[in-house]
């Protein structure tokens, strides 16, 4: 289905506009196992539903959305499997991330990226570099992303600092753990999304999702396009946020 650029800009009018959706892409595998394909295909489809959901949030004029690619628990995954989804990477970064540059999009990555393979670090930098001046939508990729490992290394860092005498333990708040976050210059999402129907956020973004609006959807991952997220975005128009006030 395609949707004008105009219908995208009205459903993402008004105050009630997230200023940042978050994404937990599910739901790769069970596409490509309905229809006999490998995981990989899964895959691959994902990738094309990521670059369009991209575009989407650009037309829609948000000012961020950051998209779980690869957990640290994804580890666990056979090897080939693994290997696959750092080949879908690589060529998204070297093929994809021009367009999506031409088009405004600045890219910052969460998570432990420089672990993945040294080309891989290599090319992600360049493309954070590259895309460091522009201004429309930044699309923040977690890779190697897990929100328990992002809370320990902050607690980590603090640690360090009140050892080196640079910090008063007294002093700790959450705006000190906030910045020692992998998210510490991005705002918290407003609006979180999983597809594939299960329920639950597999480490990410625990921290920062304290207060977002969470949205679970049966469309498996491949099968999400722009005009999903414009329904989103439109749903989350309806939600009445309070921050535990009245
Ligand atoms: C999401 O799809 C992609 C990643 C986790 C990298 P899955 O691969 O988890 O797909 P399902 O959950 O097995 O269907
Ligand atoms: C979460 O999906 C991770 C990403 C989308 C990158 P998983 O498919 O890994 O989550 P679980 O294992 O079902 O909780
Ligand atoms: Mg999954």
């Amino acid at each position: 289905m395609t949707v004008s650029s105009a219908t995208l800009a009205a459903a993402g009018e008004g105050d009630a506009k997230p200023r940042h959706v978050a994404i937990i892409m599910d739901g790769n595998g069970r596409w490509a196992k309905s229809r006999m394909l490998p995981r990989i295909a899964g895959h691959r489809k994902g990738t094309e539903a990521a670059k369009a959901v991209v575009r989407g949030a650009v037309d829609l004029g948000l000012d961020y959305l950051t998209l779980y690619a690869f957990s640290t628990e994804n580890w666990r995954r056979p090897a080939d499997e693994v290997s696959d989804l750092m080949g879908l990477l690589r060529h998204f970064i070297r093929h994809d991330i021009e367009e999506l540059a031409d088009n405004g999009v600045r890219l910052k990555v969460i998570g432990d990226y420089q672990r993945l393979q040294p080309d891989l670090v290599k090319l992600i930098d360049a493309a954070i570099l590259k895309t460091s001046n522009n201004r429309r939508t930044t699309l923040v990729i977690a890779l190697n992303y897990g929100a328990q490992a992002e809370i320990a290394r902050a607690a980590r860092l603090l640690a360090e600092a009140v050892q080196a005498g640079q910090l008063d333990p007294a002093d700790i708040t959450p705006e000190q753990v906030e910045a020692q976050l992998y998210t510490q210059d991005i705002p918290p999402p407003d609006l979180l999304i999983r597809t594939s129907g299960e329920k639950r956020l597999s480490n990410f973004l625990l921290w920062q999702a304290a207060y977002a609006e969470l949205m679970f959807v049966d469309t498996l991952w491949p099968d999400f396009g722009k005009v999903d997220l414009a329904a989103a975005v439109q749903a989350f128009a309806g939600r009445e946020r309070r921050f535990g006030g009245l």
